[in-house]
This record gives C-alpha cells, structure tokens and sequence, in this order.
C-alpha cells in the first residue's frame, strides 16, 4: 500500500511533484468530507494514472451563503484513512493562506454558462469553483482530471475552463453513486435529520418521472417539468428551487425534450440544500471521457 503524504503550502506540493513530471498524473478535487462518491474518483484515478494526487480545500470563494460554509462537514482523520486505502499518492490540504494570500486578487469569471441553475441563486459560485481548479491545475499540472456527474455543470464549467484557457488536461467524469434506495451520496447527508432524509430521495424520485415521461413519448417540457414538479409537491419537507430540462452539453434550458439532456433539480429540505441530475442519451456508465 502506497504511503500517503500530505503536504500543505503550494511551494511544498510543487517542490514534491517536480520530479514526477514524466508520470500520467490525475488528479482528484475535493472539499473533503469524503464519502463512496470521492472514493469512485479516486478509484478511477488509481486505475488511469501512474500519480495520483488529490486536493482536500473548503473553498471559501465558492460558497454564497456564511452558514452553509460554517455548517460544511468536515472529517479529517476518516479522510486521510480514505485517501489512503484509495492509494493516493499524495493529497494537498493547504490552508486558507496557503491558497489566498493577503492581497490575492485573481479570479476567473465564467460567462453564461456558470449563471444558470447552479449559478443563477450564487452568483459568484462558480467563478470560485473555476477559480480554485485553476490554481489545482497550474500547480498539479495532470494529465487527467476527475470530477463527478453529480455535479454535471461543473463538469460543464470545468471543460469549459480547460478549453478556454488551453489547459493540457482530460476530463473524466464519474458516474454519480447513489445509496441503496437511490439518493445521491452527498457530503451535505449528514446534515438531514433521519426524517428529512426520507423526503430526500423524492428530488431522485421526480427526476426519473420526467425522464421515464419523457422515454414514452412525451417531449413538451412544460409538461415534463409539471409531472416533476407534482411528485415533489406531495412532500411538505421540500421547497423546490429549480427543476430544469437543458441540453446537456450547453445547458440551455430545452423547450421540447431531445438526447443529450439533462433533467436537473435543485431542492430545499429545512435548511440542506440538495441538488441532483439524470441524464439522457449520454452513456456515462462509470465513467465518461468529456473532451
Ligand atoms: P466536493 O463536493 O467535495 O466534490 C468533489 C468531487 O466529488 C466532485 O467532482 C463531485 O462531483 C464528486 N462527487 C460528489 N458526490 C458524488 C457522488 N455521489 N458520485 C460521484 N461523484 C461525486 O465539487 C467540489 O467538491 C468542489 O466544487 C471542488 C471541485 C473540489 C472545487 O472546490
């Protein structure tokens, strides 16, 4: 089993990679917090790339809202034993500091595609996410780069990104895993009291009547989007944010349903915010080159 080493400061983590320069690198972002999901990532990556290298940031640029980052789980040790039994090479776990010195002043801005859904209630969400892959990439320099269907628009900003700005690096995207009743493994789970988490799996549930609508013949996505919505109005415990039909590439919002699509949903249950994706005419079985 590989040693795991941590290492924190940026000139450290540059300073361990610089003779590894000849090895297929992938590498694995996290905000910690690691679950089966993570697990898969690293997984793939083990499997794909010589190096493994995994990052483990509470990105504070990204996050919209103080509580939510103030109430985001954070599980260190179980973490590190994770990252290890994966085999990871070596996982950069900087501080605050180490990522944003006093006067950092860059950012990446995203156009239109990173205002919409997930961006159109955080304004600023992706530009911090773009924002801090930037920095992954410039000082891990991978090859391969591995990130989850669970968030299929940041899969969509992160291509974006490596195209925009001529990064040399794949994009793997891992399809998303669920637990038994099919409920996306998320970091913010933890955070639904045990009867909350019953209503979660509903988000899930409406998502695969439309889809399920959709593959017998119904493509009005108006009417997809009202046969969605009614599962999810039966459920007192949720307020639906966004309930979306998009071209999966582009995510322009669709009138009449076609492949590729994504039907996408974001839910409020209390005060845990879940957001999950189904997607059609896309075969991401485990895993899916996104160049
Ligand atoms: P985080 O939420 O920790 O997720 C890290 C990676 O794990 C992401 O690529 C995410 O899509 C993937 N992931 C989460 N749940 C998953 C699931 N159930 N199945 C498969 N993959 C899953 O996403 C972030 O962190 C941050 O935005 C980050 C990219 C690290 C930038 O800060």
């Amino acid at each position: 089993m590989n040693i795991l080493k941590i290492v924190r400061s940026a000139s450290s983590l540059r300073a361990y990679l610089a003779n590894r320069s000849e090895l297929k690198v992938g590498v694995v972002p996290t905000m910690g917090a690691l679950h089966k999901g993570h697990r898969a990532l690293l997984d793939a990556a083990r499997q794909e790339c010589k190096f493994v290298v995994a990052t483990s940031f509470v990105n504070p640029l990204q996050f919209d809202r103080e509580a939510d980052l103030a109430s985001y789980p954070r599980s260190r040790d179980e973490d590190m034993a994770i990252f290890e039994q994966a085999g990871t090479d070596v996982v950069w776990e900087p501080s605050f500091a180490d990522v944003y010195p006093d006067n950092f002043e860059a950012r990446i801005t995203m156009g239109v595609a990173g205002k919409k859904l997930e961006g159109a209630s955080r304004a600023a969400h992706f530009d911090g996410v773009a924002t801090i892959v930037c920095k992954i990439f410039n000082l891990i320099k991978p090859q391969m780069a591995y990130f989850g269907q669970k968030d299929w628009q940041q899969t969509r900003i992160v291509q974006k990104l490596i195209y925009d700005l001529n990064f040399d690096v794949k994009l793997r995207v891992i399809g998303t895993v669920r637990d038994v009743d099919g409920l996306a493994v998320s970091s913010r789970n933890i955070l639904l009291a045990p009867d909350q988490r019953g209503s979660a799996i509903n988000l899930y549930k409406a998502l695969n009547v439309g889809v399920q609508s959709y593959h017998n013949g119904q493509t009005d996505c108006d009417v997809l989007r009202q046969e969605m919505l009614r599962v999810l109005m039966l459920d007192d415990h949720i307020n639906v944010e966004y309930l979306s039909i998009a071209d999966a590439f582009e995510l322009v919002e669709l009138q009449n349903a076609r492949n590729p699509a994504v039907f996408s949903g974001a839910v409020w249950i209390g005060k845990v915010r879940l957001i999950d994706n189904v997607l059609c005419g896309i075969d991401i079985e485990g895993s899916m080159d996104a160049t």
